[in-house]
């Protein structure tokens, strides 16, 4: 899709400020630095529209990004961050859990993950429990630019492996290069 509009609609804490929209949803999660925003600027073809950053833990809100009136990608906070405080851990694992679980409009999840490393047991858990609530997951390991790609096969098994996940559903990806770009969006399109 060639995208012209994007708009960040709303960074909501509670259900009751989600759109009142039926576009359909993607919803993108990761351990907190792994590049969800940056994958969400590459899919936009925006250089720093959500906001990244080398600090783990900025993004806590869900944020509604409006693609062309067609589609919202929802940015959802980082788990797995060590040093936020157990009731604001809590606070996160029920905002993600309402909005997984019960919202309409969610067509499938993009879950990355670090691809120059076997997936932690918090990327474990999280897929776990998105296969667990029939949820569509686009698994995706993120900042391959960092590894040769004389590795990318035995990384692309190890993931696969580690997490349980056949071919259709998993896709390398660099937000440097933008390799993996297109088959990201086709897994989109598919659901939209
Ligand atoms: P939170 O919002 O804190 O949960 O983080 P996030 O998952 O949104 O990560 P973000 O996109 O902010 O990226 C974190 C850091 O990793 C930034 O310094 C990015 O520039 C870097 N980064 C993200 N994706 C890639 C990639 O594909 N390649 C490389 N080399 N760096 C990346
Ligand atoms: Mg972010």
């Amino acid at each position: 899709m060639e995208v012209q509009n994007v708009d960040l609609t709303i960074s909501a804490v509670a259900e009751k400020q989600y759109p009142n929209t039926m576009f359909p949803e993607i919803a993108l999660v990761g351990r907190s630095n792994v590049g969800k925003s940056s994958l969400t600027n590459v899919l936009i073809n925006r250089r720093k529209f959500a906001r990244t950053s080398s600090q783990p833990g900025k993004t806590q809100t869900l944020n509604f990004y409006n693609i062309d009136d067609k589609l919202y990608f929802v940015d959802v906070p980082g788990y797995g961050y060590a040093k936020a405080s157990k009731a604001s851990r809590e606070k996160w694992g029920k905002m993600i859990e309402t909005y997984l679980t019960k919202r309409d409009q969610l067509r499938g999840v993009i879950a990355l993950v670090d691809g120059r490393h076997a997936p932690t047991d918090d990327d474990i858990s999280m897929h776990e429990w998105l296969v667990y609530y029939g949820i569509d997951v686009l698994t995706v390991a993120t900042k391959m630019d960092k590894i040769s790609k004389g590795k990318w096969n035995k990384q692309e098994s190890l993931i696969k492996k580690t997490l349980q996940i056949n071919d259709e559903d998993f896709v390398l990806f660099s937000a440097l290069t933008k390799a993996g770009k297109n088959e990201v969006w086709q897994w989109i399109e598919g659901r939209m």
